[in-house]
């Protein structure tokens, strides 16, 4: 049977199969395959092996199952929340892992909106084997939300079985989303997330590869497992971040629908604030007469050497009325030329990154 798109039909699609699945509560069923117990004894040292230090930490563990996992995420975490949507599952879970006190076990849809987690409470997520019952739409929305629950240099583990079924167990019917591995990547990839500061945020990968056991053990190189770690977007390679290109794109009063040409975008940092990507020379670059509302760039046009002929460019390409603002280093120019001094607010940026870079020197370079 496919599975539904619809996330009503999807939910109850997915229980229903669980439900049945899970009725003889073993490590079998747990694992849909008749060698679980075999596979189990090698694939288990190998995942929790790989999982960034989490003693004392606070980790939440999804689609826990009858708990292959959880007693052993719970020797070392310091507190721990079991969750699985299956009553019985989870109670057996809690038969067997309930003497560890720092674990609470939780009967929940990880995809309800009413689960009650703190925002920025958790240095990690693992999950083993969910997010392939989930719909494409269920897992966008959960990767946003693992985000948000996630402190600053928190992690996600999660593995998933990708292309098509590895256990041996029969099934009536199959709901599972076997899929290829670069939706995951690009789900959590694409996650970005601002704070009350302006802050941004992102996922960066530790890293990804499939479990050494089913390769072994099944020549089944299609279990894969993926590692990531809340950090503050690098995106910007000018000085003063994300506060000097808020102010400077503020004076743009940009309105919905209106076209920006962003010459020298750099790693991207500004078009998270709004945009696409293009790869091209803007001194050879052809576009219509016409054609934007507003060109901006900042720290670019200093490199390029013959300036008349790139703003005679910029002239044509605005539309009647369009704005064109440069920043290079000490001038800020619109086509009707307002030039400010801002040297005294870029020796202070300046210094003020140059003594947080001074500050954790071994990390920057290290991660340089
Ligand atoms: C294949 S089992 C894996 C269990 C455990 N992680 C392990 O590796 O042994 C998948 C588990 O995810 C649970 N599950 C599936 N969808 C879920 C959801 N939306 N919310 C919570 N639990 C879910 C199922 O009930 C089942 O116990």
């Amino acid at each position: 049977m496919a599975a539904a798109n619809g996330c009503g039909q999807e939910r109850e699609m997915q229980k229903t199969y669980w439900v049945e699945n899970s009725a003889d509560l073993t490590v079998e069923a747990m694992m849909l395959d008749s060698k679980a117990s075999d596979l189990d004894k090698e694939e288990r040292p190998e995942v929790l092996s790989m999982l960034p230090p989490y003693e004392g930490k606070s980790v939440m563990e999804l689609g826990a199952g009858i708990g292959r996992f959880t007693g052993e995420l719970a020797q070392k975490a310091g507190q721990l929340i079991a969750m699985d949507f299956i009553d019985n599952v989870i109670k057996k879970n809690e038969s067997i892992n309930g003497h560890h006190k720092n674990v609470k076990f939780l009967c929940a849809d990880v995809t309800s909106p009413d689960l009650n987690i703190s925002d920025e409470s958790v240095d990690l997520i693992f999950s083993n084997w969910l997010l392939m019952y989930l719909s494409d739409k269920e897992v966008e929305n959960l990767a946003e939300r693992m985000m948000k629950w996630l402190k600053v240099g928190g992690h996600i583990f999660f593995r998933e079985s990708c292309f098509h079924q590895s256990g041996d167990s029969k099934r009536k019917y199959n709901p599972t989303h076997y899929r290829e591995p670069r939706f995951y990547t690009r789900v959590f990839k694409g996650c970005h997330m601002p704070d009350s500061s302006g802050n941004f945020f992102e996922l960066s990968l530790v890293s990804c590869k499939c479990i050494g056991a089913y390769v072994r053990n099944k020549k089944n190189q299609n279990q894969i497992c993926w590692i990531w770690q809340k950090v503050l977007h690098r995106g910007f390679v000018s000085t003063g971040g994300i506060e000097t290109t808020k102010e400077f794109v503020s004076k743009l009063e940009l309105k919905p629908g209106q076209k920006v040409l962003d010459v020298g975008c750099g790693i991207g940092g500004r078009g998270l604030l709004y945009g696409h990507f293009e790869v091209a020379d803007c001194t050879t670059k052809k576009y219509p007469d016409n054609t934007f509302d507003v060109i901006y760039s900042r720290d670019t046009i200093l490199h390029i050497q013959d300036k008349p002929a790139l703003f005679r460019s910029f002239y044509k390409w605005l539309k009647p009325g369009g704005k064109h603002m440069a920043r290079c280093l000490r001038t800020l120019v619109f086509m009707r030329f307002i030039a400010e001094d801002r040297t005294d607010q870029f020796k202070e940026v300046l210094q003020r990154e140059l003594n947080a870079v001074e500050k954790d020197k071994d990390a920057f370079i290290e991660d340089f």
